[in-house]
């Protein structure tokens, strides 16, 4: 399995809206954090598909290294 690049050690906070869907950055290297840009191509990683379940901010995790994905489950304090 590859190994997604840590974009940052930090959350990302996003507004997002209910019912809209989002495509997470899986692979850590897009230049639009946390949101896919397609520079995962040929990295044999995909994004993931996000539906916003209420409108408001959320907590999106950069490093990765997340075990509840696409959110930030506080993984980047062992980083
Ligand atoms: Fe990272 Fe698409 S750019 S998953």
């Amino acid at each position: 399995m590859p190994e997604a690049v840590i974009a940052g050690k930090q959350p990302i906070a996003a507004d997002v809206e209910a019912g809209k869907d989002y495509y997470w950055c899986a692979c850590g290297k897009s230049a639009k954090q946390p949101f896919c840009d397609g520079s995962h191509k040929g990295s044999g990683m995909v994004p993931l598909a996000y539906k916003a379940d209420k409108t408001g901010k959320v907590f999106f995790c950069a490093c990765k290294q997340t075990k509840s994905p696409p959110m930030c489950d506080g993984s980047h304090r062992a980083l």
